[in-house]
């Protein structure tokens, strides 16, 4: 795993979360992350498919954790509140922001549908989703004393445009501009925001993108992926895990890093204007 640290912050060691929201958390990474949490961190899962939801649900739930599942499809903005007004109500204190889809094909041969689909769960949904817990997150951090945490993911397909998987990328080319901008702007916030771009990771991505049957060669273990995620946040923003895609990530985004951080300042005067908020608010 490599990662830059940016616009990060380094912290001696890891922080305790009391409550995470993850969304996706009943396949692949999403449910990779839910097992990777420690046992003393309670779990609001959230996906389309109960079942698989109540399933994994069941094997986490022990010792008096409290791990509830709600079923709600995220393109939904109603089912999207629904999530919403229960992680409030729980008081998430870490929020993994893993839901999201493709599907490959050239674009004109694409149903119109399809190409909406992805953007409104890897794109409107993220983002809503982030903007509407963050005041809670901030909130109660800034209460309880205890760092709160923010992961997006996205992916290495954000790297560069990705002809035939074209929606799919450029989706995820808003959540990683997303996050590296929301973390300049937190910066001496306690929150820790992390943006992850898994390479290739045997889950029911593939298949359900169309790809053909199987995983891409040298794809990595879920597993392993949420556990360096894990890890990783609050020591890097930008987190790409894999052999190759590691290196790979932190070379195409190294010089952006003085970029992102040079632009934050000039901006940030200019949002104090129009927000009437102080600096360290900002
Ligand atoms: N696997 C890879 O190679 C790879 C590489 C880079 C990035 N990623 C990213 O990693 C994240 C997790 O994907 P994965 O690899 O774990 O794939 P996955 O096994 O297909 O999991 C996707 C999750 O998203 C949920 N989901 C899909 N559509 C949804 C909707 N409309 N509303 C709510 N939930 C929805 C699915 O659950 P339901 O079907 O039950 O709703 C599932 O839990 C995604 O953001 C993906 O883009 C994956």
């Amino acid at each position: 795993m490599v990662g830059w640290s940016g616009v990060g912050r380094a912290v001696s060691r890891r922080p305790h979360h009391e409550m995470a929201l993850i969304t996706g958390a009943s396949s692949g990474l999403g449910a990779a992350f839910a097992r990777a949490l420690p046992a003393s961190t309670g779990l609001l899962l959230t996906a389309r498919d109960a079942a698989a939801l109540a399933e994994i649900a069941a094997g986490l739930a022990v010792g008096g954790r409290t791990v509830e599942t709600l079923a709600a499809d995220l393109t939904d903005a109603e089912a999207r509140q629904q999530v919403i007004d229960r992680a409030t109500a729980l008081e998430i204190d870490l929020f993994i922001n893993n839901a999201g889809a493709g599907a490959i094909g050239a674009v004109v041969d694409q149903p119109r549908q399809t190409q909406a689909a992805t953007i409104d769960l890897n794109v409107v949904a993220m983002a809503d989703l982030t903007r509407a817990l963050l005041p809670g997150l901030l909130d109660r951090a800034e209460d309880t004393g205890q760092r709160a945490g923010l992961i997006l993911v996205s992916s290495s397909t954000a790297l560069a445009p990705l002809p035939y998987f074209a929606a799919y990328a450029a989706s995820k080319a808003f959540s990683l501009f997303y996050g590296e901008a929301l973390a300049a702007e937190l910066r001496g916030r306690p929150i820790d925001v992390e943006v992850l771009c898994p390479g290739p990771t045997r889950t029911a991505f593939g298949e359900r993108a169309g790809f053909a049957p199987g995983n891409l060669p040298g794809a990595a273990n879920a597993d392993q992926v949420a556990r360096e995620a894990l890890a990783a946040l609050g020591r890097r923003v930008v987190v790409a895990t894999g052999r190759l895609n590691g290196p790979m990530v932190e070379t195409m985004m190294r010089p952006r890093l003085a970029f992102t951080m040079g632009l934050g300042r000039v901006m940030r005067p200019l949002a104090k204007r129009r927000t009437g908020r102080g600096d360290d608010e900002l």
